[in-house]
């Protein structure tokens, strides 16, 4: 599906960044808007010059009204109309949520309808949404299958499915409309050049971030959220996946869109659960280095132990996990080691 032009939202941070290097070895062609909140246009700069290409870049906030709709009518007025879009922009830290369920409401959900109607109005029907693993709740079994019952615990959780409701009822409103739901297991890691990666503004809320900070200086410990859990070694056990993986997922997703309408959700996920001291000891023997630990009571809300049934991702998009934690631990290091701060901020910023 070469020359494929995708709206992608949030572009510049994370999950984005390294989604964008995975498009464009797909053939698939990226225009990203972004606000900057959590993402950086030295990332997407970066990513221009690994891939050696020109990624067009829109700062901006989808609520902005008209600002989607003008982005859209620009890029078909110059022979390049979007024909999907990818949705990543949104607020993701589930303590802020608590704190402020306001800012994800509106965000999250407001900004996905404010999306949603720029398509409608520009004649864009097919969807790729970022959700989260977060929409289950406490496991009634494992693996998680998508039919497993929806639950979040957390207004951040909440809006990642509220949203996917939407989707819902928009594709049964409009049988032509394609909306392709990602449950994001964990994803961590980076590029394997190191030239992109994680860069958290604040004190990284997420395990690896914080690993990799502790590694390389900027944190004086780990603290470990809980040791009595009924886990193999007492410390929470997620699924977690390269961000590469995770990248692929999108890139598989978006040509799945094209000739299947309808609403469809997909767990990205490896099938294997990681507990913390085994993510930590993978780190030291991998890199090299002693990551010190201070246990803590757990962490209010967290679950115990998760991981992804990825069966429907392998039947219907053709994708599975292709790294293993090890690289996740080579490949997210060898970006901290190399940009000990992440992305410098911008002047100005
Ligand atoms: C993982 C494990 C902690 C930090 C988060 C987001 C969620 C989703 C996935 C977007 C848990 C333990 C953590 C620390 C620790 N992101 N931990 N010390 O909670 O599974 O979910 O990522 O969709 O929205 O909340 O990931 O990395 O925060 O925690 O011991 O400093 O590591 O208790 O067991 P989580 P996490």
């Amino acid at each position: 599906m070469p020359d494929l032009h995708v709206l992608v939202t949030g572009g510049a941070g994370y999950i984005g960044t390294h989604t964008l290097v995975a498009m464009l070895a797909a053939g698939q062609r990226p225009l990203v808007l972004d606000d900057f909140s959590n993402g950086s246009r030295e990332a997407v700069r970066r990513v221009e010059r690994l891939c050696g290409a020109e990624i067009p870049l829109v700062e901006g906030d989808i609520r902005s009204p008209g600002l989607v709709e003008s982005v859209l009518a620009a890029s078909a007025a110059r022979g390049a109309p979007v024909e999907a879009v990818l949705h990543l922009a949104g607020s993701k830290a589930v303590g802020e949520s608590v704190a402020d369920p306001l800012k994800y409401y509106d965000n999250n959900v407001g900004g996905s309808v404010a999306l949603l109607r720029a398509m409608r109005e520009a004649g864009v029907a097919r969807l790729v949404f970022s959700s989260s693993a977060t929409v289950y709740g406490e496991p009634q079994y494992l693996p998680f299958t998508e039919a497993h019952p929806l639950a979040p615990t957390n207004p951040y959780g909440r809006t990642k499915l509220m949203v996917e409701e939407i989707l819902r009822d928009v594709c049964a409103a409009d049988p032509a409309f394609s909306a392709v739901t990602l449950r994001y297991f964990n994803p961590i890691g980076a590029h394997r050049s190191g030239q992109i990666g994680e860069s958290p503004r604040d004190t990284p809320n997420n395990l690896f971030p914080f690993i990799t900070q502790v590694a390389v200086g900027r944190q004086p410990f780990l603290r470990v959220f809980g040791d009595d859990y009924d886990t193999a070694d007492g410390t929470g056990v997620r699924d977690y996946l390269h961000v590469m993986d995770l990248a692929q997922g999108h890139v598989r997703a978006l040509a799945y869109s094209e000739g299947h309408p309808g609403f469809v959700a997909v767990n990205l996920g490896t099938g294997q659960g990681t507990s913390v001291l085994e993510l930590v000891r993978a780190f030291e023997r991998v890199n090299g280095c002693r990551i010190p630990l201070q246990p803590q009571p757990r962490r209010p809300g967290d679950i115990e132990r998760m991981w992804a049934d990825p069966a429907l991702a392998a039947s219907l998009l053709g994708w599975r996990s292709t790294h293993g934690v090890d690289a996740m631990c080579a490949d997210g290091w060898r970006w901290q080691q190399g940009n000990p701060q992440g992305y410098e901020p911008e002047a100005g910023t």
